[in-house]
């Protein structure tokens, strides 16, 4: 039995609770945040233990693995608190704020013989799975180009100031792009190059770049071009039946008000964000994967496949939801073997999000 607690109560564990309980051999134990508001919650709904640190949750003898739904710039310290106690980690995308975190995190779980695992993957959403085993059966030929496309309104939900400072790991392209880099990086199933981009910082209110494109080359010359933008305007769901990345149906209705940062009072007093983990398939904006023999792309129930005899549809199993981090260290620990996508590959995803930034601001293409 592996024994989960959850370090962080906010909007990302939100995502993850509802999942526990539905994987065989793993069980929730306890959760562990800084507000005692959100303690209590906890303890009302789960009536499990709770802690006021992430050390006091790993002391406990009934937690073995801590799955880290802190900010950002806490995921090191967090990860590196839950090696030292030789508990396994998971870890929200992004791995950490910057590389060095990550090698520390890398060395850490490794000296401890634990797994590192990266939460929020998009690489266990089973469209995207599906498209990297199509990319590599061989049937449509080698993928040329992929364009990701992802229009939301990131900028406009409540958000703490550090939750936008870049220095620290965050803001927009950092806790976005990560979602289209698994994305891209997953379905052309070899190593990023180079990265050049371009930022714009658009929204007076919010002290972060809010629109991002990049154009990231490969090994073999193929190339993706990622498109972020946050203000809030336009969605892409609008282009993908009205479909969401939780797989929730979403509306095109008048866009949330525009705000500025609040203090932590302000931004947890305020109603969580009603989250329908819907059962369609995610739609992380719109990917368009283009290869030597044909093209493909996401259908609301598997993938489009473009060839010469015309479109086909392909469905795909079930989406795992947050069920996959589990079920995934649940089998790598029974089959003594590493995780995936482990901490190397969440290195690389933070690798090419920062290029992305250092690109925009430098003007010109970094070598990686
Ligand atoms: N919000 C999302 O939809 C989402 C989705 C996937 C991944 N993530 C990732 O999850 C992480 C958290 O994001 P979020 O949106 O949930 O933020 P959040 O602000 O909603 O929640 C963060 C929680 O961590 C707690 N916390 C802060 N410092 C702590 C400490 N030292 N010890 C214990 N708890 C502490 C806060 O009190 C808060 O409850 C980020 O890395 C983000 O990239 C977020």
């Amino acid at each position: 039995m592996l024994r989960i607690g959850i370090a962080g109560l906010g909007a990302a564990s939100r995502l993850v609770l509802p999942f526990m309980g539905k994987v065989e051999g793993v069980r929730l134990v306890g959760a562990a945040d800084v507000r005692e508001e959100a303690r209590a919650a906890f303890a009302r709904d789960y009536g499990l233990s709770t802690f006021a640190s992430v050390e006091a949750m790993c002391g406990s003898p009934d937690v073995d693995t801590v799955w880290i739904e802190t900010p950002n710039h806490l995921h090191c310290e967090h990860a590196l608190t839950t090696a030292a106690h030789n508990k396994h980690v998971i870890v929200a995308k992004p791995l950490a704020a910057n590389l060095d975190e990550c090698e520390r995190m890398i060395a850490a779980c490794r000296k401890a013989g634990v797994r590192l695992l990266l939460g929020h993957s998009k690489i266990f959403d089973s469209p995207v799975k599906a498209m990297g085993e199509i990319a590599r059966g061989g049937r449509l030929g080698r993928v040329i180009q992929i364009d990701s496309w992802w229009y939301n309104d990131w900028l406009r939900r409540p958000r703490l100031a550090e939750e936008l400072d870049a220095a620290r790991g965050a803001g927009f392209v950092l806790r976005q792009a990560p979602h289209l880099v698994d994305i891209v990086c997953h379905i052309m199933g070899e190593r990023a190059i180079s990265v050049r981009a371009l930022t714009g910082r658009w929204d007076t209110n919010v002290p972060t770049d809010g629109n991002c494109a990049a154009l990231i080359r490969f090994e073999s010359g193929a190339f993706a071009n990622i498109s972020l933008n946050g203000y809030g305007y336009f969605g892409t769901s609008e282009l993908a039946w009205n479909i969401g990345i939780f797989g929730e149906t979403r509306g095109s209705g008048k866009p949330a008000p525009r705000r500025a940062p609040l203090e932590p009072d302000g931004k947890y007093a305020e109603p969580p964000r009603e989250r329908n983990l819907g059962d369609a398939m995610p739609f992380v904006g719109l990917t368009l994967v283009s290869c030597e023999r044909g093209a493909m792309r996401q259908s609301p129930e598997g993938i489009y496949l473009y060839t010469d005899d015309g479109r086909e549809e392909i469905t795909v199993p079930p989406n795992p939801g947050r069920t996959a981090e589990l079920i995934e260290l649940r089998d790598a620990l029974a089959e003594k073997r590493d995780v995936f996508p482990n901490g190397e590959w969440g290195k690389a995803n933070l690798e090419i999000c920062l290029a992305m930034l250092q690109s925009a601001r430098e003007n010109r293409e970094v070598i990686l």
